[in-house]
């Protein structure tokens, strides 16, 4: 996080950085799974899809009710590269309703695996293009703008308003999810400045989550992104 960016904007580019990541590395993961996987790792993928794809779809929920309609009113320049980014919103919204109940099916012997693994993949290579673009956009042309037309003051009205807004199911992801997506740096500052019930929260989720990460991507490195 630099100076000249408020604390409530610099997670957007971490958190876009981690969605690129992560999808990257799912589509991967659904790429070498092998149908003996079905009792072993595509149960904790599974969990861990569910997971991903509440957070993702909470994400672009707070663009679309908090972000996107302030910066519109403080900034109309920007509405048509928002309609386009909101319409994005809408086909990940689609994707994400067959998201967990494929993945479910990938991990469910009783489903056949050739269809099921070529259903995921689908899902997952089509979520990982659109994403790609679409948060190179938000990160080139909206994020920055945030900084330009609010105060820090009028930005951390806008977090608090979303993080009231934020629902208590899904802690167990959500927490460590996000945490981790920060960098080192930048997560040590949170660690030691977060209101004393997101820091109790971190330490109870964290070590289940990263068993959770460490069973579902068994084998399956984190990519680098260039
Ligand atoms: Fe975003
Ligand atoms: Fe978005």
């Amino acid at each position: 996080m630099t100076d000249t960016m408020s604390a409530a904007v610099a997670p957007f580019y971490a958190i876009h950085r981690k969605m690129r990541i992560d999808t990257r590395r799912y589509v991967t993961a659904v790429e070498a799974a092998t149908e003996a996987d079905r009792s072993g790792r595509l149960i904790p993928l599974a969990k861990w899809a569910a997971g991903f794809g509440r957070e993702l779809h909470l994400h672009h929920t707070v663009e679309d009710d908090h972000f996107f309609p302030a910066l519109v009113e403080r900034s109309p320049e920007a509405g048509e590269v928002l309609a386009g980014l909101e319409h994005d919103h809408e086909i990940v919204a689609g994707i994400l309703k067959q998201w967990g109940p494929a993945a479910r099916d990938l991990a469910d012997p009783t489903v056949d695996f050739g269809t099921a693994r070529a259903d995921v993949l689908a899902l997952a290579v089509q979520l990982r293009d659109l994403l790609a673009e679409h948060l190179d956009i938000e990160d080139a042309r909206i994020v920055p703008r945030f900084d330009e037309v609010f105060t820090e003051a009028e930005l951390e009205a806008i977090d608090a308003r979303v993080k009231k807004s934020l629902p208590k199911k899904g802690l167990s992801f959500a927490v460590p999810w996000n945490v981790e997506a920060l960098d080192p740096a930048t997560r040590e500052e949170l660690i030691g400045t977060a209101p004393f019930i997101l820091r109790l929260l971190y330490r109870i989720h964290a070590p289940r989550f990263a068993r959770l990460v460490d069973e579902a991507f068994a084998g399956i490195p984190e990519p680098r992104l260039d």
